[in-house]
C-alpha cells in the first residue's frame, strides 16, 4: 500500500496563488463580461527585451547545426553567463565571488524551495510574517515544522518574526535560538527594504549563532533609493553565513522563460552532529548535479544578453515602466485615503484594508465591485491579515484603470 508523506497533509488545500486563480476563474464563469484586471500574482506583462530575443534566436540556430549543437550543459550553468553575473551584479558593488560560487537555475522559487533539503529536519527556522509562502510550505513538506494551528494561522516549530505597521514592517531578531533564517529584501509582500546597518544586525546574529541566512533578493533591480543594499554580501561577514537567491524573472521578464541563480559562498559551513563543519557550497553542488540538469542553452544565452550595453538599457526601461506603475498605485491609494507601504524600492504595494475588513473579505469586495484582483495579505501569514498586496507588473493602462476603479468604488 502506497503511503503518503504525512507532512503534505499539514498543508492548506492549495497554494496561495492557485487559490486566487481558482476564485477568479469561478467569478469569471458567473460574470463572463466582467473586465477583470489582475494585479494579484507578481507576473510581468512587458515582453522580453529585443536583445534577449535575438540572443535566444541565435542560440536556437546554433542548436540546429551539427558544428554548434550542444547536449547537456554544466548543471551549475555556463561560464559565459556566470562570468557576466559576477562582473555586472557583484564586482561593481565591491563583492568578489568565485565562478564556482554561482549556480544558475530555472528559478528562485525552486531554489528557495529546494535549498532547505541540505538542512537537518531538526533545525529551527525563522521567517518573517508576512512571508512569501514558498519558504514555509517547502519546509512543511520536508517535515521541519509542526502542525498548522488554524486559530493562530501559524505552524508549530517555526519562529515567526512579525513585520507590523508599528515596526515599519521590519522584523526584529528572534528571541529564541534559530538555525535557518529566511529574509527577502526588497520584501515580498510588503515592498519594504532594510538599510545596510539593519541587515548587518542579521549577519552578526547569524555569525554569533552559527545560523545560515537564506536571502532572497529577487527584487533588487527595483531599488531606486541610494544606500539600500542590493546584495547581502555588501555587509561585512555575510560570505560566512548567507546564501543569496536572484532571478531574471522580474528583472528581465523571464517569468515564462525561467532563469535565476543562487550564490553559495565557499566560506559557509554547516555542521554535523559531532559539530564538524562541512562546505554548504559542496553540498549544494552535490544536490544540483544529482537532481538538476541545468537551464537550457538558449535561455542562458538570453540571460547573458541582459548584461550587454543594449540589454542593460532595455531592461532598465522596463523596470522604470513598472516603477512608474508602482508610483501610480502608491499615490493613487494614498489619495483615496489608504495607508500604504512599499512601492518605492519594490514592485509591490502593501495596503491596509479599510476599517476592520479582513484581507479575503477585501479581496472579494475588490473583485466583485471593482473587478480588480490583488493578493490578500492573510495569504502571506497571520500578520498579513488586514493587509492587501497589489503588484506594479500590470500594463500602464490596466494599472491606471484599476486605481480609478478603487478610488471610485472602494471608499
Ligand atoms: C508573487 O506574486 O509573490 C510572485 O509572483 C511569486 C513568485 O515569484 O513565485
Amino acid at each position: 500500500m502506497a503511503q503518503i508523506n504525512e507532512n503534505y497533509l499539514k498543508l492548506p488545500g492549495s497554494y496561495l496563488f492557485s487559490e486566487i486563480a481558482r476564485r477568479v476563474n469561478e467569478f469569471k464563469v458567473q460574470n463572463p463580461d466582467a473586465d477583470i484586471i489582475r494585479l494579484g500574482i507578481g507576473d510581468v506583462t512587458r515582453p522580453l527585451a529585443p536583445v534577449v530575443v535575438e540572443a535566444m534566436k541565435q542560440a536556437v540556430e546554433e542548436m540546429g547545426r551539427a558544428e554548434t549543437f550542444r547536449g547537456y550543459g554544466p548543471e551549475q550553468g555556463y561560464d559565459f553567463l556566470i562570468e557576466k553575473i559576477i562582473a555586472n551584479d557583484y564586482a561593481p558593488r565591491g563583492v568578489q565571488l568565485g565562478m564556482d560560487e554561482v549556480f544558475v537555475s530555472d528559478g528562485a522559487k525552486s531554489d528557495t524551495a529546494n535549498f532547505q533539503e541540505i538542512f537537518g529536519v531538526d533545525n529551527i527556522m525563522a521567517v518573517t510574517d508576512p512571508v512569501y509562502p514558498v519558504y514555509v510550505d517547502s519546509n512543511v513538506m520536508a517535515g521541519r515544522t509542526g502542525n498548522y494551528d488554524t486559530e493562530k494561522g501559524q505552524y508549530g516549530r517555526i519562529i515567526y518574526l512579525p513585520c507590523t505597521e508599528e515596526g515599519d514592517m521590519k522584523p526584529e531578531l528572534p528571541t529564541a535560538p534559530v538555525d535557518m533564517i529566511y529574509l527577502c529584501f526588497p520584501n515580498n509582500p510588503t515592498g519594504m527594504t532594510l538599510t545596510k546597518e539593519e541587515l548587518k544586525v542579521w549577519v552578526d546574529y547569524a555569525r554569533e549563532n552559527k545560523a545560515i541566512i537564506l536571502f532572497d533578493s529577487a527584487y533588487e533591480a527595483f531599488i531606486r533609493e541610494e544606500g539600500v543594499p542590493r546584495s547581502i554580501y555588501e555587509v561585512e561577514g555575510a560570505r560566512e553565513v548567507a546564501v543569496e537567491f536572484r532571478s531574471f524573472s522580474k528583472t528581465a521578464g523571464f517569468t515564462g522563460t525561467r532563469c535565476a541563480y543562487t550564490v553559495v559562498p565557499k566560506d559557509i559551513m554547516i555542521y554535523d552532529f559531532k559539530g564538524e563543519g562541512h562546505s554548504l557550497n559542496k553540498l549544494w553542488l552535490r544536490r544540483q548535479t544529482t537532481k538538476f540538469n541545468g537551464v537550457s542553452y538558449p535561455v542562458q544565452a538570453g540571460a547573458a544578453a541582459v548584461y550587454t550595453e543594449e540589454g542593460k538599457k532595455q531592461i532598465q526601461a522596463t523596470i522604470d515602466y513598472y516603477m512608474e506603475n508602482a508610483r501610480i498605485i502608491r499615490e493613487g491609494l494614498q489619495e483615496a485615503g489608504f495607508k500604504v507601504f512599499g512601492g518605492v524600492n519594490a514592485p509591490y504595494i502593501w495596503m491596509k484594508t479599510p476599517g476592520t475588513m479582513g484581507s479575503w473579505e477585501f479581496f472579494d469586495k475588490l473583485m466583485t465591485e471593482a473587478y480588480v484582483v490583488g493578493t490578500p495579505g492573510a495569504g502571506f501569514g497571520a500578520n498579513g491579515e488586514g493587509f492587501f498586496r497589489l503588484t506594479a507588473f500590470g500594463t500602464r493602462e490596466n494599472t491606471e484603470k484599476a486605481i480609478e476603479r478603487i478610488k471610485a468604488r472602494m471608499k
